[in-house]
């Protein structure tokens, strides 16, 4: 459920209209709803009600630090991947004793600077990699936190750019090698070995593939103890997907995965970690755009939009579907007609929807695409010299620039000529 809908003949996010915004702060644009961030975290976290859980919101979904800010009041924690997202997540007031440093590749200065911020858990992916923290624990004299990243030999039914949990992704420690990998663990020093961790991949629909990994960790965590090692913690990862359509809202409800967690680990009395990202901020997001030009072609016509694949990537990059809602309501009787949607980039890829069913929606309008507060303004670029483009938090009738459009000037500031052409 989100908080976006027509009032009076205009798309609003929560009580604001998504042209007082667009007067305001100029398109395009992405606006994010409180009370959907508010919302989504809160039924997620009340799922897991009864059990010891920590919810540690997936920023690489959504970093801005309004966002991450009012998540973390709510009592989330933060999944980083990289030194600049441990840096945001603090910033934004996530405490550091919720804070996850996930990843496959950190490097020693990015594991150095973890440990200096005294980090809950740092998820290690690879023996290099856990004896590397060991040697840059002890350098620095103190333990890590340490959570085995598994690679669990499952198959997600998800894109596969997002599928991460088959042997033959670059991701965690080969299943059958995680008994070995602990008890290397246990023997290095600066290692404190708190849990093991999985991410089998994301936008996943169906609970199984999530089942059958819960129960190889299961399986895992009870093993593990009989050799004498004793977690205190399973991070489950993120994963679970989010209804991109919204003539069609069926994806699985919080709790039904909750009760699964609960009924694969519950009686282990163990701490459970998660790492949801798209399902807290994918539908509490939206990127409004101009339509600059209708372009009627011999075989098609096209809506020449503001937005371009630099501000939105998914639909080029993973053939993903958003939906397209003009901010002004078409009349219950307008008639639909395929056109294909397309960004000002000069790439053929620049391109949102083929022959997507629209009603009429003429130049100068406002056009909104729905679910995209997840991996939207954090995949954004500035090819073809595009400023990236402002975020906007709507809390019910009042709304703030959470990031502002950079200036041109801004734009060239990092740049400089070598001094032998000064
Ligand atoms: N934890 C780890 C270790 C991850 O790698 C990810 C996402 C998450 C948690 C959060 O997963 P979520 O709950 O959001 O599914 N850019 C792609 C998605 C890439 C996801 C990568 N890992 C997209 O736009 O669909």
């Amino acid at each position: 459920m989100d908080h976006f809908a027509y009032r009076d003949g205009v798309l609003h996010a929560e009580s604001v209209s998504m042209t007082r915004i667009a007067e305001a702060v100029g398109t395009p644009f992405y606006v994010y709803s409180s009370a959907t961030l508010t919302r989504h975290l809160t039924v997620f976290t009340e799922a897991f009600a009864g059990l010891d859980a920590l919810v540690c919101f997936a920023t690489k979904a959504n970093g801005n630090k309004a966002v991450l800010n009012l998540l973390g009041k709510l009592g989330a924690g933060a999944d980083v991947v990289s030194v600049g997202e441990m840096h945001h997540a603090i910033a934004a007031g996530i405490p550091v004793d919720r804070i996850i440093f996930s990843g496959v590749g950190k490097t020693r200065d990015e594991l150095a600077a973890a440990l200096t911020a005294g980090i809950f858990q740092i998820n290690v992916e690879s023996l290099p990699e856990l004896e590397s923290l060991s040697q840059v624990a002890v350098e620095m004299g103190v333990e890590a936190p340490v959570s085995i990243r598994v690679n669990p030999d499952v198959a997600a039914d998800t894109h596969e750019k997002i599928t991460t949990g088959r042997k033959e992704n670059k991701f965690g420690i080969e299943w059958i090698n995680a008994p070995a990998i602990y008890k290397r663990a246990q023997a290095l020093p600066g290692i404190a070995v708190k849990g093991v961790a999985v991410h089998i991949g994301s936008q996943i629909l169906d609970l199984a593939p999530f089942r059958a990994t819960f129960q190889r960790l299961r399986d895992l965590i009870l093993q593990l103890r009989v050799e004498g090692i004793h977690l205190e913690r399973v991070d489950l990862g993120g994963g679970l997907g989010v209804p991109y359509r919204r003539s069609d809202p069926s994806s699985p409800p919080p709790a039904d995965y909750a009760a699964m967690v609960k009924e694969v680990l519950g009686d282990l009395g163990i701490k459970i970690v998660c790492e949801p990202g798209r399902l807290i901020a994918g539908n509490a997001g939206m990127l409004v755009s101009k339509v600059i030009y209708v372009k009627e072609g011999e075989s098609r016509s096209f809506l020449i939009l503001d937005a371009g694949m630099n501000d939105l990537v998914r639909p080029a990059m993973y053939e993903a579907f958003h939906d397209i809602l003009p901010v002004d309501e078409p009349a219950a009787d307008a008639e639909n007609a395929p056109v294909d949607v397309v960004g000002p980039i000069c790439e053929t890829g620049d391109l949102f929807a083929r022959q997507r069913l629209l009603p009429p929606i003429p130049a100068d309008a406002l056009v909104a695409f729905a679910t995209a507060g997840a991996y939207g303004a954090v995949m954004a670029s500035t090819y073809n010299g595009r400023p990236l483009i402002p975020e906007v938090l709507v809390d019910g009738d009042r709304f703030a620039v959470v990031r502002r459009r950079p200036t041109l000037e801004e734009m060239t500031a990092l740049e400089s000529l070598p001094d032998w052409r000064c």
